[in-house]
């Protein structure tokens, strides 16, 4: 593959908040003249009160304007330092510093490159231009975008306009809201979906005050503990997105009086709760349910059909414009005070801190319920949370908003941990110094959604997964594409009843490998089709270039990035080239090697350093199924996690990563000095040639203790496996199997004998799906066709003597074919392509 360069960028699925043509200020606007001076005044007075946000948004303008300025646009082949965003150069100056912090080497360059690039070969595509700003500006990592996003909301007349056209349903649903802020916004979304697959209009829930639960019993609506929900949601910003998307929300005094409900416990339905109410009380015109909050149980949610509708419910939920105010004042206040030298601060961190006592006590029920369930990460990295921040690159320039509920922290704890904080050298902000003085007689969960929209406008979020205002937060957060991470290690406990989280898919690639283009394509489009990977490609060479455009439009995050120690690996491999290329033909090539090697960098590569896992997978593979981070078993590998390669036997193969970041950051040093630390050319003895080497080498102890399932790395040349997530074409492409029935030439002794013999045609035909517009995949499957009918595989098999045998994987010295047997086969194979060639000629 080839050579490495610099910096980071985009993300794609940043959704902005609210287009729309009225704004907030537009829909105070009366008719009447008199009026006009006071909207004036107050334009002028929000003018003043946003200064601030509208000089940031015009420097992040003018960042990008002469970003794509022409006479920036360098060579791509030249070194890209030094181009860069304004919007982008305290990001890439913060994570650089972040990463001295973190004792990482620093790496050079920045974001600029692909952007220049892009845009040199942009002229004649404008549309693609602005795909690619689009994709600066939704950066992944900035909080800028929640500060200067708009309050935009509907009209009046759009409101009516669209209420008109999602008339309310005859059945409808009523349904309550339990414990605090973010279960009871969980509650929203699990009643709108709920009403929605029933068929029902949902009724608006009233909320809660205070949800504060003392034990494990939900807590709900009752007396002066209810909030309308417009007093805490924009209304009739909730009501037109949600008509927007199809779902017409009725208000409580447009639903029929409570007296008309039929009651149901949820709790009462079994295991399925949607087909449940569908078949039993699908004559109840009118159904009230309790709190819906995880009461679908994950099989019974499916991502593809109820993501849109769990989007449409979160982004719809803004807040109102009071506790909005009361986000503006505190982000204000949390720059001011975060600032140096009497000048503001440009961004702030945010870090979700559960260490209160109800949290200590959560975490002791939480981990020894005794179902055989792994819980192993509640309280991890609290009390040594300035060493998480650094592995996750916070950098000390930047204020961190620590956010905890104060009054339920034990003093010991605060001081130990927030000193911890501010001796690692952090200027900390809380919300005792930055709450709104108006704010302290509000309730509980309103403070709760201010903080969390505190937490959408900053640079960086990080929370305790096992908490869902976090989870929630970073769910959220990564949805709009901003940064956000967690700090507790393991696993997100609420992902299986939130089927709308992606885990990170990561491969590199670059544009000089052309041939290999058709399996990346099948790699990608099988990714969207599973629906549960968020792609990024750590792409190398000219992202103009057929396949580099082809991932920007398939929704592929790009990443550049030039390792530090490219020179100098390069150096060490020539010392035994000439040896070394028996064991593998990258040796032949710096900038393959350089390639291959890039994996190691994972945990070093800027807009990854958001994720606890990442997959990483070579870019001949296909997804046969969703795969969600516990499907990997719990508890999760410690460092890395790779499977077999031809043979049942350590090392194993690196073309499947199942990668912990933190700790291979925390590793990075000394397994960079292993890793050069090498006189045989880059071959390690025992271990492999190159990177596989030295994974294998460095990592042996957790490899060997925790291997991964081959159903994450199921190769065709071994039975069928119906139950595998992830086939790799590991050995003989598709293409060389194609030219072995051809030419009767493999590279791999026997391996592609077994590859017919084995699950290849059942794998193929599956896969074909995904390119057929490639000719290798039609081939291979009509070959199959061919091949896989029984009379035909039988004369096959007797001809050449050949038996699948029901070993895992193939045994070389057994399977080893006879020239003889070969060349049966081949004349078999030949005869068949002039058959097929003579059909294909007379179609
Ligand atoms: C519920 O029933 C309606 C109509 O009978 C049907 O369209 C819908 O798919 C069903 N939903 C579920 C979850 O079974
Ligand atoms: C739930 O029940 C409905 C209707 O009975 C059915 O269509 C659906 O497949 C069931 N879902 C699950 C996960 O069992
Ligand atoms: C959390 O800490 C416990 C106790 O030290 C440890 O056994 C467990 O493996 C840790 N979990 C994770 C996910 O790191
Ligand atoms: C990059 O690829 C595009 C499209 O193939 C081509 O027009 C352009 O010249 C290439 N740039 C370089 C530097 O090779
Ligand atoms: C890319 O993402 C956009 C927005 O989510 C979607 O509309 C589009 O279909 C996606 N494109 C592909 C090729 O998946």
């Amino acid at each position: 593959m080839g050579r490495l360069r610099v910096g980071a960028r985009t993300s794609r699925d940043g959704r902005s908040r609210t287009p729309g043509s009225g704004s907030g200020l537009l829909r105070e606007r009366s008719e009447s003249p008199s009026r006009c001076v006071q909207t004036t005044k107050a334009v002028l007075l929000r003018l003043r009160t946003y200064r601030f946000h509208i000089i940031l948004a015009l420097v992040a303008v003018l960042g990008v304007a002469w970003l794509f300025w022409p006479s920036h646009s360098a060579s791509p082949r030249q070194q890209p330092v030094g181009v860069r965003g304004a919007g982008s150069t305290q990001w890439s100056a913060g994570a650089r510093r972040g990463a001295e912090a973190a004792g990482m080497p620093v790496r050079r360059g920045g974001i600029g490159a692909a952007g220049a690039e892009a845009s040199a070969a942009a002229g004649s595509a404008g549309a693609y231009a602005a795909k690619v700003t689009h994709d600066l500006r939704s950066l992944a990592e900035q909080g800028l975008q929640a500060i200067i996003s708009s309050r935009a909301g509907p009209t009046r007349d759009q409101l009516v306009d669209i209420m008109a056209k999602v008339p309310p349903k005859h059945h409808t649903m009523r349904f309550q809201v339990c414990n605090g802020f973010a279960n009871q916004r969980l509650s929203v979304v699990y009643g709108v979906l709920l009403a929605h697959r029933l068929g029902r209009s949902p009724v608006l829930p009233v909320l809660m005050r205070d949800g504060i639960q003392r034990d494990d019993k939900t807590v709900t609506a009752q007396g002066s503990n209810k909030v309308a929900f417009e007093e805490v949601y924009d209304l009739k910003y909730f009501l037109h997105e949600m008509a927007k998307a199809g779902i017409r929300v009725l208000e409580p005094h447009e639903a029929p009086l409570p007296s008309a409900y039929t009651e149901v416990l949820l709790g009462s339905l079994g295991a399925n709760v949607s087909g449940a109410l569908n078949t039993s009380y699908s004559h109840v015109q009118h159904l009230a349910v309790d709190c819906p909050l995880f009461k679908m149980s994950p099989p019974e949610l499916d991502g593809r059909q109820d993501e849109p509708i769990i989007w449409s419910v979160l982004d719809a939920m803004r807040p109102a414009d009071k506790p909005w105010e009361y986000v503006e004042e505190m982000q204000h206040a949390i720059l001011q005070l975060g600032g140096l030298n009497g000048k503001p601060a440009a961004k702030y961190n945010f870090l979700h801190l559960r260490m209160e006592n109800d949290w200590v006590e959560h975490c002791k029920r939480w981990t020894s319920i005794p179902d055989g369930v792994v819980r192993d990460n509640c309280y991890n990295g609290t009390e040594d949370i300035d060493v998480q921040l650094r592995l996750f690159a916070f950098s000390t320039d930047v204020p961190l908003y620590v956010a905890t509920f104060w009054d339920d922290v034990d003093p010991e704890r605060a001081k130990k941990v927030m000193g911890r904080l501010v001796e690692a050298g952090y200027r900390v902000v809380t919300s005792n110094d930055v709450f709104p003085p108006a704010m302290k007689t509000e309730g509980r969960e309103l403070r709760a959604l201010v903080e969390y929209n505190v937490g959408f406008g900053a640079n960086r979020f990080i929370g305790n997964s096992v908490s869902t205002f976090a989870a929630l937060a970073l769910l959220e957060r990564r949805h709009r594409g901003q940064w956000a991470a967690y700090y507790n290690g393991g696993n997100l406990p609420i992902a299986p009843y939130l089927p709308v989280h992606k885990m990170a898919w990561v491969f590199t690639y670059n544009s000089w490998s052309a041939k290999y283009d058709y399996m990346l394509k099948a790699a990608v489009r099988s990714a969207a089709h599973i629906n549960t990977l968020k792609p990024y490609c750590i792409f190398d060479g000219n992202t103009s270039s057929p396949i580099g455009r082809w991932l920007v439009d398939n929704n592929v995050t790009m990443i550049r990035h030039v390792p530090t120690w490219r020179q100098e690996l390069i150096k060490k491999a020539q010392a035994r080239m000439k040896d070394n290329l028996q064991h593998s033909h990258l040796y032949k090539n710096p900038d393959m090697l350089v390639s291959t090697f890039q994996r190691v960098d994972l945990p070093v590569v800027p807009i990854l350093d958001q994720y606890t896992y990442v997959l990483y997978t070579d870019a001949d593979v296909y997804f046969r199924r969703p795969i969600n981070l516990d499907d990997f078993g719990l508890p999760l590998p410690r460092s890395v996690s790779m499977s077999y390669e031809f043979y049942k036997m350590f090392p194993y193969n690196a073309g499947i990563i199942m990668a912990n970041l933190p700790t291979m950051r925390r590793n990075y040093k000394a397994f960079l000095s292993m890793m050069l630390d090498n006189d045989d050319g880059l071959y390690y003895p025992n271990y492999g040639p190159a990177d596989q080497g030295i994974i294998n080498k460095f990592y042996e102890h957790d490899l060997r203790s925790q291997m991964l399932n081959q159903a994450f790395n199921t190769k065709p040349y071994n039975d069928f496996d119906g139950a595998s997530f992830l086939i790799h074409y590991h050995g003989p492409k598709p293409h060389e199997y194609l030219s072995f029935l051809e030419t009767g030439k493999c590279d791999f002794y026997s391996v592609c004998e077994q590859g017919f013999l084995r699950s290849l045609c059942q794998y193929a035909r599956e896969w074909a799906v995904y390119i057929p517009e490639e000719s290798v995949a039609t081939r291979l499957a009509d070959s199959c066709a061919w091949l896989t009918n029984p009379t035909i595989m039988a004369v096959f098999q007797k001809k050449t003597g050949l038996v699948a045998q029901n070993q895992a994987v193939p045994d070389d010295k057994k399977q080893e074919f006879t020239q003889q047997k070969r060349r049966q086969l081949l004349a078999l194979a030949a005869e068949e392509a002039r058959q097929r060639a003579a059909v294909t000629a007379t179609a």
